[in-house]
């Protein structure tokens, strides 16, 4: 594995590699993807090999263009309305942390959608990656680039940790911005559906198209592996708490506290008569967002968890967000990060 820089030297290098069917991670503004020529079978088969990914995971195929999408999608075969809704959505929230799920074209092979009629399809705001999809072919598939189940990265040392040599080459852009995966929509079938609360609010889409059903999973069998209660866990246990909650919690050193914000970290050390304490009394804390800012918040979300699993504490306890905004993707995250008894 070679570490690149986000110069366009390195990024011809890393365009190059993946035109020759190599995997490259690189950054986005949610986490950073591990990458593969979309239009090629052998590569795809090296990313769920390196993610060590159940191949009925279908991955999501990242355009650098408004025109890209129809080299995947086929939005014919959908509905007048469903379609316009497609078009509107890709003109007015992308580049952005949205995934559309949309009728594929036959030049996708089905090891990039499982087999399954339908793509996955995002166009990412981030100058990295849209440079390096326009330089290599247009059409790059990169699910989240840690193991199956893991905590998904949001640098490039969470990468070269996790993946380690089972990737060629890593462009290290730094710090993810949204910090949480995209929104996925799915336009396929009947009524718009979120099957993955991400950075996209629903608020935001609802804004444009109207009314978006949420995906529900004491309903419905999962669709995606995005929708399995289990997956982006840390090694060590998380038990999530109600928003507030953690205030009266009983916690020792060598466990961690994660608050939403600084009030409920405040009203812990009261209670606990924590304020004066050493360090060595204390749990580990951390704050989501001082101030209880859900964007802020999600950017620092997967960060703190991979940086409290590598601590060697017993135990996080982290307390639920408000919900609304972005709020709704880091309950999810938790959810799934969370043991369930
Ligand atoms: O922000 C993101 O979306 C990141 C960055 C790298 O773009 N990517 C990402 O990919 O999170 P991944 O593979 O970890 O998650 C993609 C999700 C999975 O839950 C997958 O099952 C779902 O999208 N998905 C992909 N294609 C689908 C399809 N045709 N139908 C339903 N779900 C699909
Ligand atoms: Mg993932």
């Amino acid at each position: 594995m070679r570490m690149l820089t986000v110069s366009e030297t390195d990024l011809k290098v890393a365009a190059d590699a993946i035109v020759a069917g190599k995997l490259v991670a690189f950054p986005t503004e949610t986490v950073y993807g591990l990458g593969a020529d979309a239009f090629n079978p052998a590569a795809l088969a090296r990313v769920f090999e390196a993610k060590r990914r159940p191949t009925f995971d279908p991955l999501i195929v990242h355009i650098a263009e408004l025109g890209g999408l129809d080299a995947v999608a086929d939005l014919s075969a959908l509905s007048d309305k469903a379609a316009g809704m497609a078009r509107h959505l890709s003109e007015r929230l992308w580049p952005g942390p949205l995934t559309m799920i949309l009728p594929k074209r036959s030049a996708v092979p089905d090891l990039a959608t499982s087999g399954l009629a339908t793509v996955a399809v995002r166009f990412p705001d981030h100058p990295v990656a849209r440079r390096l999809i326009e330089l290599s072919t247009g059409a790059v598939a990169a699910p989240s680039a840690n193991p199956f189940g893991y905590l998904s990265p949001t640098r490039a040392e969470h990468v070269a940790s996790q993946l380690g040599e089972r990737v060629d080459f890593i462009v290290d852009g730094g710090r993810c911005d949204v910090g949480v995966e995209s929104t996925v929509l799915d336009l396929s079938s009947g009524k718009p559906t979120i099957l993955r609360p991400g950075g996209m609010p629903a608020e935001r889409i609802e804004a444009e198209i109207g009314e978006v059903q949420v995906f529900d999973r004491s309903v419905a069998s999962p669709k995606s592996p995005g929708q399995l209660p289990s997956h982006y866990a840390p090694r060590v246990p998380l038990k999530l708490y109600p928003r507030g909650a953690l205030g009266d919690v009983e916690a020792r050193s060598g466990e961690a506290l994660l608050f939403f914000d600084g009030a409920s970290r405040d009203s812990f050390l009261r209670n606990a008569g924590l304020e004066t304490a050493g360090g060595d009394a204390r749990p580990s804390i951390r704050v989501l967002s001082e101030h209880g800012d859900p964007i802020e918040a999600a950017a620092n979300l997967f960060d703190t968890l991979h940086e409290l699993d590598a601590s060697g504490v017993s135990v996080i306890r982290a307390e639920r967000a408000d919900s609304g905004g972005l709020g709704a993707a880091i309950n999810d995250r938790l959810y799934k990060a969370s043991r369930k008894e």
